[in-house]
């Protein structure tokens, strides 16, 4: 059976200029040296409006509706892997990323608490392979407080899913990386990246 995979882009970057779409490109080159049959499915959440919308008091009632919701609820259960390029924007994940969580995290659909022992949540994902491929401006370990890495990890695995070791790239806005072609600069990281497709 081929593999199916759902590429989803949650940066706001220009596309030319993303370290996670360069990262996400490279991971994909070596990924299709390993599975050249994988299908793919791309979904850059900055064309997705559900990706747009937050959830208020006033949407409450209508916020996980069928083309919000279902519709990717349902595409996540169509694909066996999916590869989730991510910045971090104010020490967390982007906006997009977050209101796309915030649509698909939907109880008795993607995680459960029946038949859970006290307090577990049990995920429903449980076919699904997540690569998570971050970045963020400052070097890994100026603010701890802020790890949008491990908050993807731990949210993909809560939904059930069997999540590959995370590629962080960070340090983008320092020198000399900041002025670096992002195709050239995850270069440096290209050993992980080969690893991880390895491991997908
Ligand atoms: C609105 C905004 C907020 C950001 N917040 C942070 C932050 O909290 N910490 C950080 O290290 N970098 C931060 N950055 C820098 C980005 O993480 C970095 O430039 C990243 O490479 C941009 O995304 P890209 O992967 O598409 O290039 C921020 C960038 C933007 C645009």
């Amino acid at each position: 059976m081929k593999n199916k995979i759902l590429v989803i882009n949650g940066s706001v970057s220009p596309i030319e200029k993303s370290f996670s779409v360069a990262l996400t490109n490279l991971f994909i080159e070596e990924y299709k040296k390993i599975d050249p049959q994988a299908e793919y499915i791309h979904l850059d959440l900055n064309n997705e409006e559900m990706a747009h919308k937050t959830l208020t008091r006033d949407n409450m009632a209508t916020y996980f509706n069928e083309n919000d919701t279902f519709k990717y609820i349902n595409q996540l259960k169509e694909v066996n892997k999916v590869i989730i390029g991510c910045p971090m924007n104010n020490f967390n994940v982007t906006g997009l990323v977050k209101n796309y969580l915030e649509h698909v995290l939907l109880a008795n659909e993607t995680f459960s608490y029946k038949y859970s022992k006290k307090g577990e949540a049990i995920g429903l994902l449980k076919d699904l392979k997540v690569q998570i491929l971050t970045t963020q401006g400052a070097p890994f370990g100026w603010y701890l407080f802020g790890n949008h890495t491990e908050f993807l990890k731990g949210t993909w695995e809560f939904m059930g899913a069997k999540v590959n070791s995370p590629v962080l790239f960070a340090g983008t806005k320092i020198a000399p990386v900041d002025k670096q072609n992002p195709n050239e600069a995850v270069l440096q990281v290209k050993d992980e990246i080969i690893k991880a497709a390895k491991e997908f």
